[in-house]
C-alpha cells in the first residue's frame, strides 16, 4: 500500500542507499566502463547482461529487461513486497519510517515490537541455562560445546512458566506483552504456559540477526520431539533457514551451503568446522527455500538419511529446484548410510571423512536419473516410453536451456535413438520455447528523447529555461515532460531512480521506465547541448502552430489587439531561428 510512507522518506532514504553496494552485496558485480555489470539473476544468462549504473541509481538488464531502482532490486531479487523493501532499506540505514496512516503503521510497530520481545526471551532462555541442570547435562552429553552454545544462543525454557517467571525476575507487564502477542499462551484453567515449555531452545535468526521464532527439543521425551513457535508477522517457516545468519557472518558469499535436516546437525557439524551448514525448520523442502539458499551461494548440498523416506525427500527436493537450476545455480546431493544423520556419523567418523563425503556428494544430474531409472529395464520398448513419458515433463520445467537441453541428450541415449535426425528431432521437439516477450517497444519522438534525456540526468532541470511560457500549448507528452521537469526543480541533485520511485503506481510509471532506458549513444558533454536543442525544437514547432493558428483566425475574423501582439512576438521569436 504505497502513499502510507511519506514520498520525502522514501526519497531520502534512496538517497541514502548505494545500489552497487547493495546488489555487489548479493551478487558479483564487475566494473564496465561507467557501468558495473552481472550475468543477470532474473534470467538464464551466459553473459553478463545486467548492467547497475550508480550514477542513476538504476540496473537494467538487457536480456530480459529487468530493471528499476534499488526497491525494485529488493522486491524482484528477494521477493519482498514493497513495504518490506522499505522495511530492508530503513533498517540498514537504521532509520524508522514515518508511516502516514494508522493500519500500515500499526502492522510495522507491531513487528517492531515482536523483534524485541523475541530478543528478551532469547536472553531469557539462554539465563536459564545457568539455573536448569538438566538442561546443562542434557547439552553436555550430546556433546554440544560452550561455543556453540553462545554462536546459536541456545538457551532452554522451564517446565514451569511461574518458575521461570521468579527465576529471572519477569515483572507482570513483560508477561502481559508476551501473552498479546501470543509468545506464551493461557490454558482453559487460566494456567499461563510457555509453548516450549521444558525444552531446549533454538533461537531462529533472520538475516539481520534479529530473532523471528525459536525451535525447542523436548528435555524429557515429550511429544512432539521438535516444536517450533508459532507463525508471526515475522516468522513464515516456509521461507526461514536456520543456520545462515551464522553462515554469513563467518562468510558473506560462501561457496556452497549443505542443508541438513536438523537444528543438532547443524551445530554439531559446525562444531566440527564443517563450514556453510544450515538446516529447513523441519519442514519439506520449498521453492522460497531453494531461492534463498541460490541468493546466497551457488551450490546447495542437501543431505539426507539414505533410508527410503531419505531419498525420497531428496527427489521431491529435486523437483522443486529444477525450474532454479542453471549453468552457474546446481544442486548435489548427501546420501548417508541407513539411520544416521550428520550429528551422529560426523561422532563416529570424523571430520574428514565428512568432508569427503560433501567432496564426492551426487550430481544433480546423476540424481536425476537414477531415480528415474528406478524399476526401469531399458531393453523393453515399453520401459523406455514410460521413462521418457517420466523424465520429459519434469526436464521441461528446468528454466536454463543448456542443462535441459543437456539432460534431455543423456535421455535420448538412454532410449537409444541414435539416427541424428531422429536425435535432433528429440532435444527439440515440444521443447518450451521461453522467449521472452518482446520488450514494448515504442517509438521515438522528439518529446520523447527530450523526457528520456530529462529521466536520465534530472539535472539538465536547471539548464532548462523558463518553463512557464510552455504552459498553455497542446503537445502530446508536453504535460509530461513539465510534470517531470518541474518534480526535479523541485528535488534538486535527485537521481534517476529516486525520480523513478516518486512515480511508482501513477499512469506515467510504465512509460518514464522505458524512457529511463534508451540508450542514446551520446557522450556526456553533448547531452545537455541535445536537450536543449530538443528544447529548443520543440518550442519552435509549438509557435510554428500557434502562428498558423493566429494566421487562419485572422483571415477568419481578424485578431484582438494581444493576440495580435502574441503574433507578433512570435514572429519576432521565429526570426531568430
Ligand atoms: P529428527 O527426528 O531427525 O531429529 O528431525 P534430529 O535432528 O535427529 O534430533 P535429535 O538428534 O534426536 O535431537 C529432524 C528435524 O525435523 C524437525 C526438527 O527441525 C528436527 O531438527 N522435527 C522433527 C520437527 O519439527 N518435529 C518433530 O517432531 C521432529
Ligand atoms: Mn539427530
Amino acid at each position: 500500500m504505497p502513499g502510507k510512507i511519506p514520498k520525502d522518506f522514501i526519497t531520502e532514504l534512496l538517497f541514502r542507499t548505494n545500489i552497487v553496494e547493495l546488489i555487489n552485496r548479493r551478487l558479483i558485480l564487475k566494473k564496465c566502463g561507467q557501468n558495473y555489470k552481472a550475468n543477470c539473476p532474473f534470467h538464464d544468462d551466459n553473459t553478463p547482461s545486467f548492467t547497475v549504473n550508480k550514477e542513476k541509481q538504476f540496473y537494467y538488464c538487457f536480456g530480459c529487461n529487468a530493471h528499476g531502482n534499488a526497491i525494485d532490486f529488493l522486491i524482484q531479487y528477494e521477493h519482498l513486497s514493497f513495504i518490506e523493501s522499505i522495511e530492508e532499506l530503513a533498517l540498514m540505514h537504521g532509520m524508522n519510517i514515518p508511516f502516514e496512516q494508522t493500519t500500515q503503521h500499526n502492522l510495522y510497530f507491531k513487528k517492531q515490537t515482536l523483534y524485541l520481545l523475541m530478543q528478551k526471551m532469547c536472553k531469557l532462555y539462554q539465563e536459564n541455562i545457568n539455573f536448569t541442570n538438566s538442561a546443562k547435562k542434557y547439552l553436555s552429553d550430546r556433546g554440544i560445546n560452550k561455543k556453540m552454545v553462545d554462536f546459536f544462543l541456545i538457551g532452554v525454557s522451564s517446565f514451569n512458566w511461574n518458575e521461570f517467571c521468579t527465576k529471572l525476575k519477569i515483572n507482570k507487564i513483560f508477561e502481559q506483552e508476551l501473552l498479546t502477542h501470543n509468545i506464551i499462551a493461557i490454558n482453559a484453567k487460566g494456567y499461563k504456559y510457555d509453548r516450549l515449555q521444558g525444552r531446549i531452545v533454538f533461537p531462529i535468526q533472520d538475516h539481520h540477526g534479529r530473532i523471528v521464532g525459536f525451535g525447542g527439543r523436548t528435555l524429557n521425551n515429550i511429544l512432539p520431539k521438535y516444536l517450533n513457535s508459532p507463525e508471526t508477522y515475522i516468522f513464515y517457516k516456509r521461507k526461514q533457514i536456520y543456520g545462515l545468519y551464522q553462515v554469513k557472518q563467518k562468510c558473506s558469499k560462501p561457496l556452497y551451503l549443505l542443508v541438513v535436516e536438523g537444528f543438532i546437525d547443524v551445530i554439531t557439524l559446525t562444531q566440527y568446522n564443517i563450514n556453510y551448514v544450515v538446516s529447513s525448520l523441519g519442514t519439506a523442502t520449498t521453492s522460497e527455500h531453494i531461492q534463498l539458499l541460490f541468493q546466497n551461494t551457488n551450490l546447495v548440498i542437501y543431505c539426507y538419511d539414505g533410508d527410503e523416506a531419505g531419498k525420497n525427500a531428496a527427489w521431491q527436493t529435486l523437483k522443486k529446484a529444477l525450474p532454479y537450476i542453471s549453468e552457474t545455480k546446481t544442486l548435489k546431493f548427501i546420501l548417508l548410510p541407513n539411520n544416521e544423520d550428520p550429528d551422529t556419523i560426523i561422532r563416529k567418523e570424523g571430520r574428514e571423512k565428512f568432508q569427503k563425503r560433501i567432496n564426492n556428494a551426487i550430481t544433480m544430474s546423476k540424481f536425476f536419473f537414477k531415480n528415474i531409472l528406478k524399476n526401469v529395464n531399458l531393453s523393453s520398448n515399453d520401459d523406455k516410453f514410460y521413462l521418457s513419458a517420466r523424465a520429459l515433463p519434469l526436464i521441461n520445467t528446468i528454466s536454463s536451456d543448456t542443462i535441459r537441453i543437456y539432460l534431455r541428450q543423456i535421455l535420448a541415449r538412454m532410449i537409444g535413438i541414435l539416427d541424428d535426425d531422429q536425435f535432433e528431432k528429440f532435444l527439440y521437439e515440444k521443447e518450451i520455447k521461453k522467449k521472452y516477450r518482446s520488450h514494448f517497444q515504442i517509438k521515438y519522438t522528439p518529446m520523447r528523447i527530450l523526457i528520456s534525456l530529462l529521466v536520465q540526468n534530472p539535472s539538465l532541470s536547471k539548464a532548462a529555461p523558463e518553463i512557464v511560457k510552455f504552459q498553455k500549448f497542446k503537445l502530446k507528452g508536453l504535460p509530461i515532460f513539465l510534470e517531470i521537469l518541474q518534480t526535479c526543480l523541485d528535488y534538486p541533485n535527485i537521481n534517476t531512480g529516486q525520480l523513478l520511485e516518486l512515480y511508482r503506481n501513477t499512469k506515467i510509471i510504465n512509460i518514464l521506465k522505458i524512457l529511463s532506458k534508451w540508450d542514446h549513444m551520446i557522450v556526456k558533454k553533448e547531452i545537455q547541448n541535445m536537450f536543449l536543442d530538443l528544447l529548443t525544437n520543440i518550442y519552435n514547432k509549438i509557435l510554428e502552430a500557434r502562428q498558423e493558428y493566429l494566421i487562419a483566425q485572422e483571415r477568419i475574423k481578424g485578431l484582438t489587439i494581444n493576440e495580435k501582439k502574441e503574433i507578433w512576438s512570435i514572429n519576432k521569436a521565429l526570426s531568430k531561428k
